[in-house]
């Protein structure tokens, strides 16, 4: 059954990791690679213990080092990749925008170097809203003008930019999937987010309920009507399985394309925080933090496209994530460890 072997960069972050388990239970062979600067060897250990090493491989490199990507493919005969490694805290891109570029791009371009080098002609990547900035209409669909506020979307871009190229010029079909904001943990609380420190909300207003670590408000003041951001909130299986159906429409000689993954609504900073607290039957005081830089008031997608040509919805709710979320840090209420 498991012969198609997914090579997934970063599966030893958050949604990578995700993205992984959601591959073995399909049958799919994995190899991960990531440098574990921002991912787990714990949730690689836990992954291979349940699926086996011989279904799970992981090699610790940096897509930096050409060497270091093109050793995986001379290896392991890789049939199409999961593109999730990166540096994606937008704050710290407006502090050090090289390196976002460096990391970002430049990683990019190895990976992409190689596939054409082993002839791997099938790519999924992990894009953001933050290609498009400020909206200028909602919801925001994929004909939106691109102009990312910070350098973290403006890295994701010209990765974009890079995988079209390679796209027109090489034997290379590809999916580009631009997310909302994604939360939640697996449903069976076997895997989470251990992000430190998080920057994600929803995960940080739990571990706020739950007494793990103080919550505080990072976002600015922005023109909604609670003064507060608005995002779109998608839950990280929901994401999976978008992945999964782009694999197969890739697999199914479906045209290289590029598709908005969210939920579709909007959700205020506020309105998420009185869902985890009224779930969770916990008030805990909301005070401010740094406001971030790079941040805009109000974004939420059009997944219409997505919806049509992948055959994909979202099932999950905003509560099913919070629950899921509850699960996994009563468990692990201090995440993976180094
Ligand atoms: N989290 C979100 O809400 C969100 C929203 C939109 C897009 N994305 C995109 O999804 C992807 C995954 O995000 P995440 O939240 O899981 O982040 P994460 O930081 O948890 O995971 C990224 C992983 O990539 C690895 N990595 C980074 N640079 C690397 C390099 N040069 N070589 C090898 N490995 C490297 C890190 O160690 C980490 O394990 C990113 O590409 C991000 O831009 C995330």
């Amino acid at each position: 059954m498991r012969e198609k072997k997914i090579l997934v960069t970063g599966g030893a972050g958050y949604i990578g990791s995700h993205m992984v388990k959601a591959l073995l239970e399909q049958e799919y062979k994995v190899v991960i690679f990531d440098n574990l600067f921002r991912g787990y060897q714990e949730v690689v250990d836990v992954l291979q213990k349940k699926f086996g090493t011989k279904n799970l491989s992981f090699y610790q490199g940096d897509l930096r080092n050409y060497a270091d990507i093109s050793q995986v493919f001379k290896k392991e005969q890789i049939y199409g990749v999961m593109h999730f490694a990166a540096l994606c805290l937008v704050s710290e891109s407006m502090e050090e925008p090289e390196k976002y570029f460096e990391n970002n791009v430049l990683g990019t371009l190895n990976l992409l170097r190689a596939m054409a080098q082993f002839s791997v002609g099938k790519l999924i990547f992990s894009s953001t809203c933050a290609v498009y900035g400020e909206s200028q209409y909602l919801p925001v669909d994929e004909k939106h003008p691109l102009n990312p506020a910070n350098p973290y979307g403006e890295s994701k871009l010209m990765a974009e930019r890079e995988i079209y190229w390679f796209g027109q010029l090489k034997d290379l079909k590809y999916v580009i999937l631009r997310y909302f904001n994604v939360t939640g943990a697996s449903s069976g609380g076997l895997i989470g987010d251990s992000k430190k420190p998080s920057q994600l909300l929803v995960q940080n207003a739990v571990r706020g309920a739950l007494n793990i670590e103080p919550f505080r408000l990072t976002c600015p003041r922005v023109d909604t009507a609670d003064g507060t951001p608005i995002r779109d909130y998608l839950n990280v299986e929901d994401l999976a399985d978008a992945h999964l159906k782009a694999l197969n429409y890739l697999i199914k000689g479906g045209k290289s394309d590029i598709f908005n993954l969210g939920t579709g609504q909007g959700n205020s900073v506020l309105e998420i925080v009185s869902s985890v607290q009224k779930m969770i039957e916990v008030k805990f005081p909301v005070s401010r933090g740094k406001a971030r830089r790079g941040e805009y008031a109000e974004i939420y997608a059009n997944i219409g496209k997505a919806k049509k040509a992948l055959k994909w919805k979202p099932e999950k709710t905003i509560s099913d994530s919070i629950l899921s979320l509850v699960k996994w840090y009563k468990n692990k209420p201090d995440g993976w460890s180094y």
